[in-house]
């Protein structure tokens, strides 16, 4: 049996703001039980569901100098699904009403003494991984501190890492001097060819100069990211580990994401159904949110955060034409003040074709996803893009921009073999993204035959961690020897 541990910030059922928390949440769920025992663990956060926190026991406590001082650190435990997840508990870290804050700096101190944390309890709850799996920046130096802090003695000695990079636009980046306080690491770790980045100290590079391999999540990211376009700052670093850096696509759940059992929605449906049924969601969403009761309409959905990543200014650049055409939006994130407040006023100024739902609802996205005919993801970068896969699995076409994960799972339609699963456009240019969103309106009102045929393709498509996890235990092999 070999012993993997995912340390990340966040992870479904407990916590989630994105992407991450779902691969974190159902990965481990999917890795092989008879070869792998794979452990989670997170911050114990105060924002979590009292459902959830209900469910931890305690462990044990210690305390651990960090940061000029001694810090509690207490462990908690819960078993969800057959995983056993472990969390680090701190009031004084993790206490906030959000699971992130706004201040860059506090992020830096809470993400590090998490890192620590995490390998300083390991001894103590007495699980030896073979490899500890970090996610992101805010885990990024667990690489760094198990070459430089926790080699010593049999219980540290080979154990792997390797970093899976979900957002490179997120890297933990501060002055070096604080950084440096704050984590007690020796000068020779800021460098430019370790931890340090133009002049500041840098989390992430950490963790991909430190771990043993370094993944993201799908083949094109994996490329885009050794430019400079792409790379935010970390291409060169990047080029130089390509022997280590593969891309593994993310997979969705596909007990918690499917048509035919989702709790969540009115009407279930399959693969063979749709036609009939799928409808039904459509008729009680418009009905739920006082849009024009009609079936025919066509409606685009979009579950999203609300950042220029996603795509939205080539939104707000175009959406009053958008709104001229014979569709309904229905928009449900949270994010960034301008876009929420755009997609507020299209909701005021078009009541019965918009819908802004400015909040965070597991249900509502579920909803989406199912009543909706096609949903829009037109990314600036995606490095995989789990709503599409969503989508996918529920009949709901995607109108994407051909970057990252999006291009890797998305097979554009093409009428004259009849191929592909969405519509997709190359530039990341308003009236392309216009134009391909009329393309799919076209074949969604004159075409419906041809419409259905690409939810026929879309649903049969596999996006379940079937093949993943195994790239996943492929890589565990060859790092544990
Ligand atoms: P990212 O991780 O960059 O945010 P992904 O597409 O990988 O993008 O994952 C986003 C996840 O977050 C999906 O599960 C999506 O359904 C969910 N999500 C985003 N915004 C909301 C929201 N406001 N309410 C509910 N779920 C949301
Ligand atoms: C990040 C990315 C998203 C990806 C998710 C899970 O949040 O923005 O593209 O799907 O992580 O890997």
């Amino acid at each position: 049996m070999k012993n993997i541990l995912f340390a990340a910030s966040e992870g479904v059922p407990f916590i989630k703001t994105g992407g991450l928390a779902d691969v974190v949440g159902s990965l481990p769920k999917c890795v092989d039980k008879q070869y792998f025992d794979v452990r989670v663990i997170l911050p114990k956060y105060a924002c979590m569901k009292q459902e959830w926190k209900d469910k931890m026991t305690y462990v044990n406590h210690f305390y651990m100098d960090f940061n000029w001082k001694s810090e509690y650190v207490g462990i908690m435990e819960a078993v969800v699904d057959g995983v056993h997840y472990y969390f680090i508990d701190s009031e004084y870290y993790f206490s906030g009403s959000k699971v992130y804050s706004d201040d860059p700096l506090w992020e830096i101190e809470r993400y590090a003494y998490f890192s620590k944390a995490v390998l300083s309890a390991l001894p103590v709850i007495g699980f030896k991984p073979d490899v500890v799996h970090c996610h992101d920046w805010q885990t990024g130096l667990i690489p760094v501190y198990l070459k430089e802090r926790f080699h010593d003695g049999d219980f540290f000695r080979n154990m792997k890492s390797v970093i899976t990079i979900h957002n490179l636009k997120f890297q933990g980046k501060w002055s070096t001097e604080t950084v440096k306080s704050i984590t007690g690491l020796p000068d020779s770790y800021f460098t430019p060819d370790k931890l340090e980045a133009y002049k500041d100290a840098n989390l992430l590079k950490g963790g991909i100069v430190y771990a043993d391999a370094v993944t993201t999540v799908s083949d094109t990211y994996a490329e885009e990211i050794k430019t400079e376009f792409y790379g935010e700052g970390l291409d060169g670093l990047l080029r130089a580990r390509s022997n280590d850096l593969r891309g593994i696509v993310n997979g969705i759940d596909y007990t918690d994401f499917n048509p035919t059992t989702d709790k969540h929605i009115v009407k279930p449906y399959d693969a063979v159904n749709f036609r009939k049924e799928k409808v039904k969601n459509k008729r009680a969403l418009q009905k739920e949110l006082g849009l024009k009761e009609d079936d025919k309409k066509m409606m685009i959905g979009i579950v999203s955060r609300l950042t220029d990543q996603k795509g939205f200014d080539l939104i707000a650049y175009v959406m009053d034409e958008l709104c001229q055409d014979d569709v309904q939006i229905v928009v449900l994130g949270t994010g960034e003040e301008r876009y929420e407040n755009m997609f507020r006023h299209f909701d005021w100024k078009y009541g019965d074709k918009v819908s802004a739902n400015i909040y965070y609802s597991e249900a509502l996205s579920h909803k989406i996803y199912a009543a909706c005919d096609a949903f829009l993801m037109p990314s600036l970068f995606e490095p995989c893009g789990l709503s599409q896969l969503m989508s996918l699995r529920y009949g709901t076409i995607p109108i994407v921009r051909e970057t990252g994960g999006l291009k890797d799972t998305v097979e554009p339609y093409n009428e004259y073999e009849s191929k592909g699963t969405g519509f997709s456009f190359t530039n990341y240019n308003a009236h392309e993204m216009l134009n391909t969103i009329r393309y799919a309106e076209q074949i969604y009102y004159d075409k419906k035959r041809e419409w259905n045929k690409i939810v026929d393709r879309a649903m049969a498509a596999d996006f379940s961690w079937n093949v993943s996890a195994k790239k996943y235990q492929e890589m565990y092999d060859w790092l544990i020897g």
